[in-house]
């Protein structure tokens, strides 16, 4: 999908669909009113009738509004003007999406950056708007036969700008829009890919084909006898009962020379996760296929710096590997040696992740981060907690966590903070090992990134628990693409 951008008079800008608001009580935007008043008050008397009461969301086509140089008009509903906040405005650009979509226009005019909304400037709903149109035309149907195949997609979208001096902030938010949104397709494709073919492997060959599309993304992947070499016996104990060989992908991006040390993302990249010889149960067992979302946003991300070539250094560092059961499978009760050094009692071998991520965090320490952020379909808890809506964020530093706050409000991706308070550590004391891989059945998401606490006291540090958020159950399953947003847009604050 192609976005550009136009200034002039929206009563001159010709188009096969112009898109404008119209708020509750009749009222129109700046643009609408134009339009209104260049046809002889078409879309007020349109709007007498009650055809389009303005609600959120409400659409509605018209054709050959008389005197105007477009085709349609497609008028949205923005509800109230005054309470307009990002929701809203996420709502507003979904509804458009899905009737452009609908009626195959090849190229629309869209007005709705003229809106107001709360907290987001220009360049932050252009930003979204991308975004969001883009999130509503990604498809999945590579598995379907010719004809289930569905071709409906939106193909060009122009923004209407009044003045020309804002036509470059368009350009640039056109640019970051495209970047996050093209980071999410690949972190959803991954994502979405049956486990059957998305193997470690596959995802060690993904990053490969990454490097080669993007020469400043320099690949390395690591195979189980480096790992034994480097004694990541937490990582080991997990791809055991696998057929599949594990693999440590690292990926370094190095956009701001020798000198300066580098961010290290992490992501759990379970492809997937049976729950081991603890094994979970079969309903909606499929959906552990997306334990590798962790891997997938990261990676979505290192594509999305790359297309950005952002001035920092960047390095992702993913394990990926599967969790099954299997006569060499570990056991409940198994105690095993973390590359750092300290010893961990299995109690269950479904809290996995937290076994592969202790090992790539102490390896991520080798680069001399100066920040590490892992991301991780964690804990079933995280989602018990905050639902779908925001990503459990834990960390060691508080200015972290602002930062990474601030990128997710404005990023439509958002997280939300649980304590690491020293209280909870307790609940992984091992009677037999320095620590235990599970905490019991209190705050799951907690004790979970209070083990990974004991890896990381060498640098700054934020565990984000994406169980919830990395994809949609139900009729809509599917990956969403988070957090490559907030990732992204962390590192594009950081880089400025
Ligand atoms: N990958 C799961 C977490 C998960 C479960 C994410 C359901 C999304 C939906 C993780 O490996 C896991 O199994 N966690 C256990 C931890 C428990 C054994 C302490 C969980 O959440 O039940
Ligand atoms: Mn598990
Ligand atoms: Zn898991």
């Amino acid at each position: 999908m192609e976005f550009s951008v136009k200034s002039g008079a929206i009563n001159k800008l010709a188009s096969s669909c112009t898109v404008v608001g119209i708020f509750e009580g009749r009222r129109l935007s700046p643009s609408a009113r134009q339009l209104d008043k260049q046809s002889g008050g078409y879309l007020t008397a349109l709007l007498k009738k009650g055809d389009l009461p303005g609600k959120v969301g409400q659409t509605l086509i018209i054709h050959d509004v008389p005197d105007t140089p477009c085709e349609r008009i497609l008028l949205v509903g923005c509800g109230k003007e005054r309470d307009n906040k990002e929701n809203q405005y996420r709502r507003i650009i979904q509804a458009i999406a899905t009737a452009l979509i609908d009626i195959h226009v090849k190229d629309a005019l869209c007005t709705l950056t003229e809106l107001n909304i709360k907290g987001l400037d220009l360049q932050a709903r252009t930003r979204l708007t991308v975004q969001w149109l883009r999130d509503r035309s990604y498809r999945f149907d590579r598995f379907k036969s010719g004809s289930k195949r569905n071709k409906d997609t939106l193909r060009r979208l122009t923004f209407a700008v009044s003045e020309r001096s804002n036509v470059k902030t368009v350009r640039t938010a056109i640019g970051e829009g495209q970047a996050i949104a093209n980071g999410m397709d690949l972190a959803r494709d991954l994502g979405n890919m049956p486990a059957n073919i998305c193997t470690p492997t596959y995802l060690a060959s993904q990053a490969r084909a990454l490097g080669k599309e993007f020469r400043s993304l320099k690949i390395n992947v690591l195979g189980e006898t480096d790992m034994k070499r480097l004694k990541m016996g937490s990582l080991l104990s997990v791809t055991r009962g696998s057929r599949q060989p594990a693999k440590l992908i690292v990926v370094n991006y190095n956009g701001a020379g020798r000198g300066s040390s580098p961010t290290a993302l992490v992501g759990k990249g379970v492809t997937f996760d049976s729950g081991g010889v603890s094994i979970k149960p079969s309903p909606a067992m499929d959906e552990m296929k997306y334990d590798m979302c962790g891997a997938a946003g990261v990676l979505g991300t290192m594509r999305s710096v790359a297309e950005l070539e952002l001035p920092i250094n960047v390095v992702a560092v993913i394990p990926a590997c599967e969790n099954m059961p299997d006569g060499d499978a570990s056991r409940p009760g198994d105690i095993v040696t973390s590359m750092s050094g300290q010893t961990i009692e299995i109690l269950n071998t479904d809290a996995e992740g937290r076994l592969i991520l202790c090992d790539a965090l102490t390896y991520a320490g080798r680069f001399k981060p100066d920040t590490v952020i892992d991301v991780a379909t964690l804990t079933g808890a995280c989602l018990v907690a905050l639902g779908k809506h925001a990503a459990g964020m834990l960390t060691n530093h508080a200015p972290l966590g602002k930062a990474l706050k601030v990128a997710g409000d404005s990023s439509g991706d958002r997280l939300w903070e649980m304590p690491l308070w020293d209280e909870y550590q307790e609940q992984l004391d091992s009677n037999f090992a320095d620590m235990a891989n599970i905490g019991g059945r209190d705050a799951g998401t907690i004790t979970a990134a209070c083990f990974l606490s004991r890896f990381t006291k060498d640098y700054h540090w934020a565990h984000l628990d994406i169980a919830g958020t990395a994809w949609h159950s139900g009729a809509h399953k599917g990956a969403t693409g988070r957090p490559v947003p907030l990732l992204t847009r962390y590192l594009i604050n950081k880089s400025q």
